[in-house]
């Protein structure tokens, strides 16, 4: 059944676009689930994980954890959504010192997760973002059954709603 697994390549033709995917996600989203966030520099990651956070409740200013790594947001339907930026990490023993267990964490959202070696937890979706013209291209990968199903139906959320 190869495609089940087949990406879902989408087009975002601006900003508004990728805020748009955020709130399909967050209005698909399983209870539990692992995002890894991958592109280039500018790509949209931030943008994404900003429009999810917000589309689930999250008031107040979210900033990049560029600097602190993870941000820890509680959300309104219980636990918390962590987001970690993982650019400038010095190496991937750093993840420990920063005790993330994720025991309260229902959501992660992270982005260049490569440099976080094998001390995250694994994706269940893969959303590969790139610059494409004036807009950006997004694939979502599924790496689980529940992150193959929430790739689908944001999917078609998406298509309904551009
Ligand atoms: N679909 C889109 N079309 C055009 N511009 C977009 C789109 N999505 C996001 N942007 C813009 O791209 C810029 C960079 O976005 P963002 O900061 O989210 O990237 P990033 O991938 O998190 O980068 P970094 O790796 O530096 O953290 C922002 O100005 C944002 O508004
Ligand atoms: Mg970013």
């Amino acid at each position: 059944m190869t495609a089940a697994h087949e990406p879902i390549a989408l087009t975002l033709r601006d900003a508004d676009a990728t805020d748009a995917l955020g709130a399909a996600l967050a209005r698909t989203r399983p209870a539990q689930a692992v995002v890894h966030l991958s592109g280039d520099l500018g790509a949209g990651k931030s943008t994404l994980a900003r429009a999810l956070l917000r589309a689930l409740g999250v008031q107040g200013a979210i900033r990049s954890p560029t600097y602190t790594l993870v941000e820890r947001y509680p959300l309104s339907a219980g636990g918390e959504a962590w987001h970690l930026d993982l650019y400038r990490i010095g190496d991937a023993g750093e993840l420990e010192f920063l005790g993330l267990d994720g025991d309260e964490a229902v959501l992660w959202l992270i982005e260049w997760p490569d440099r976080g070696g094998g001390a995250l937890p694994a994706a269940d979706l893969r959303v590969e973002l790139a610059v494409d013209g004036e807009g950006r291209s997004a694939r979502l990968l599924g790496a689980s059954a529940a992150g193959l199903a929430w790739a689908r139906a944001a999917g078609r959320e998406l298509a309904a709603d551009l």
